[in-house]
């Protein structure tokens, strides 16, 4: 009984497109490959360090802010933000460190970010592949 529900959950998570991808992903490949880990450290206006965490190759960031009570939206942002689909650009940070670590620039992010400098990612549409350091609400 218990395998059945944790074989109907699996399949159910593994559908998802963008809550549960990272636990879809840890269980797929626990077995076949090695998981490889990297650091996120999060980082205020006066570059302190606020709270460094762990994640999987491939996390988004957004979503690890927001599991990790981190604040990434002004007042604005918190009321009206699009939920992560990189429509309202509410989610800007500054990468201070490591932006060789993260995947590249979406078409969305050209559009939204084209007046920030080129270090400032929509934090939604951005993946984590090595250690960063990342400024929130810069
Ligand atoms: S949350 Fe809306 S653009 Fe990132």
């Amino acid at each position: 009984m218990d395998d059945l529900l944790l074989d109907q959950s699996r399949r159910w998570a593994m559908g998802r497109p963008s809550f549960l991808p990272l636990c879809a992903h840890v269980h797929q490949h626990k077995s076949k490959s090695q998981i490889i880990m990297s650091n996120i450290k999060f980082v205020n206006s006066d570059n302190q360090e606020i709270k460094e965490v762990v994640v999987a190759q491939g996390a988004n960031l957004r979503l690890k802010a927001l599991e990790n009570q981190i604040d990434l939206y002004k007042f604005y942002g918190k009321m009206m933000n699009c939920g992560g689909y990189g429509q309202c650009a509410t989610c800007i940070v500054e990468i201070v460190e490591g932006e060789e670590n993260l995947s590249p620039r979406s078409k969305v992010e050209e559009t939204k970010l084209k007046k920030k400098p080129a270090n400032y990612r929509l934090a939604c549409q951005t993946l984590v592949n090595g250690p960063v350091t990342v400024k929130i609400k810069p």
